[in-house]
């Protein structure tokens, strides 16, 4: 960075010394994004007054503290950051009060508050903000209600752009987005877009058998082999996950994440719509890319129970023995055993799988979705109750053995 005075040199360079990067937005575009660890390169925690030199750096447009153990005196420091756009908060110790001090952020586009302790009440603080976009809410106190009753304390100052996050496959799209669906959803209906053989929306599409024929005909021209516009590729799966060298596009369970949804999704005039022509989608296959985003953008079709293996097995060491207990034995039965209990949960046989944690049950037959043995190995990396708790999570195969065992009633 050039240009800078010497107090704003020291300032990054106090930044820098406890671990942070202060890194610029893009070519002759002025700003800068500043990414705080929860740790210093020693091991210690960052303070919140720690955060006192950031008002010392020019032009913050973009300011990173997820898992900074930081709480509501950090974000005192924040009041002055007036360039403020987008803002990480998430798993930090902020409350409603700590909101408090966003109030003049006026710049503020994107505000993630996943996993803290805010509630219906330190949403007050976000009224002003007009130009906020999007909101992520996610495993907080606020309610659905409170953040619909954001949303139109928005809409009557003139943003109905504003979409909130409260969840896994819970979003509230603004109101221009529902706007441009809803036209293009007209434009279909009179005839006017040339649509001919229209694909049907199933509910949990796959990305091979209903996503990629999407993109080989509307998107692969210009995202492809050939050419990467915006330096993205979409003629596979992984290059769709990869997303583009500033990140990914697509964000499984979050819609108002995925860039990719948000572009395709975009007014008709838009200038930013995708495909830039002979667009929009066809409303039923933006409501197949919607409905595969939002169920977990999925590479392929999983293996229904009935058609596997597992339900197939049976008979001598049974399917637990088979696929299950080897997964348990490596991944988990450390803390899981004889020598250890964990959560005084024992992993090791069938018996004591199916005994569960004290009293507790952790495997409801034929309900993943109620099994903490299947949701906990679901759970995002950061999250702070996946397991296993430390190393890498189990793959897909692993995840889908567990969750077909118990869908197929956990014998
Ligand atoms: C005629 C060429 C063309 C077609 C067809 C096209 N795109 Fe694009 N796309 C572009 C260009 C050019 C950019 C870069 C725009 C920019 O950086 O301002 C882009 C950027 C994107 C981005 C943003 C990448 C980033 O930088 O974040 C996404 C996502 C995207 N396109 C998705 C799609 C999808 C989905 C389709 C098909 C439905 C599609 N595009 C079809 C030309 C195209
Ligand atoms: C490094 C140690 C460790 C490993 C490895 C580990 N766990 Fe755990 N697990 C814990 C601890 C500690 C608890 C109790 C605290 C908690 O609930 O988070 C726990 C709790 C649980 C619970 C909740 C029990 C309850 O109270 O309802 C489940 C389910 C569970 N683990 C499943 C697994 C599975 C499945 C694996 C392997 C994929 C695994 N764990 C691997 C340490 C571990």
């Amino acid at each position: 960075m050039t240009g800078l005075r010497a107090d704003e040199q020291s300032a990054i360079a106090q930044v820098e010394s406890y671990g942070g990067q202060v890194l610029g937005i893009a070519k002759d575009v002025e700003g800068v994004r500043v990414l705080i660890p929860p740790k210093t390169f020693e091991g210690r925690v960052l303070s919140d007054a720690d955060l006192a030199v950031l008002k010392e750096i020019p032009h913050i447009v973009e300011l990173d503290l997820k898992n900074a153990g930081i709480g509501d005196e950090g974000a005192s420091h924040l009041s002055a950051l007036s360039d403020l756009e987008r803002l990480h908060l998430e798993k930090t110790k902020i409350t409603d009060t700590g909101l408090g001090h966003l109030k003049g952020l006026s710049k503020l586009v994107y505000l993630n508050i996943y996993g803290t302790e805010v509630s219906d009440a330190g949403l007050e603080s976000l009224k002003g903000l007009t130009n906020l976009k999007n909101l992520y809410v996610w495993q907080t106190k606020v309610t659905e209600d409170a953040a619909k009753a954001l949303q139109a304390a928005m809409e009557s100052k003139g943003n109905d752009a504003l979409e909130i996050n409260l969840g896994w496959e819970k979003e509230l799209l603004s109101k221009a987005r529902l706007a441009a669906l809803k036209a293009q959803r007209e434009a279909l209906e009179s005839g006017e877009t040339e649509e001919t053989v229209e694909v049907a929306v199933v509910d949990d599409p796959d990305f091979k058998t209903h996503i990629l024929p999407i993109f080989q005909e509307s998107c692969v021209s210009c995202h492809g082999e050939d050419k990467q516009k915006g330096k993205l590729r979409l003629d596979t799966y992984e290059w769709t996950m990869k997303g583009t060298p500033d990140g990914p596009v697509v964000a499984a369970g979050d819609l108002i994440g995925s860039a990719l949804f948000q572009l395709i999704t975009l007014p008709a005039d838009d200038d930013d719509i995708m495909p830039p022509k002979d667009g929009p989608l066809s409303e039923n296959k933006i409501a197949l890319i919607r409905n595969w985003i939002s169920k977990g953008a999925k590479a392929e079709a999983e293996v229904k129970p009935a058609e596997t293996k597992v339900a197939a097995a049976g008979g001598d060491g049974g399917v637990f023995a088979e696929y299950i207990l080897p997964v348990l034995k490596d991944r988990c039965v450390d803390c899981h055993g004889e020598e250890k209990q964990k959560g005084k949960l024992r992993l090791d046989s069938l018996a004591a799988t199916l005994k569960g944690a004290g009293d507790e049950a952790i495997v409801v037959k034929g309900q993943p979705d109620k099994s903490s043995l299947y949701t906990r190995i679901v759970l995002p990396a950061d999250h702070d109750d996946r397991m296993p708790p430390k190393g890498d999570l189990l793959s897909k195969a692993q995840t889908d053995l567990i969750k077909l065992w118990i869908l197929s009633g956990a014998e």
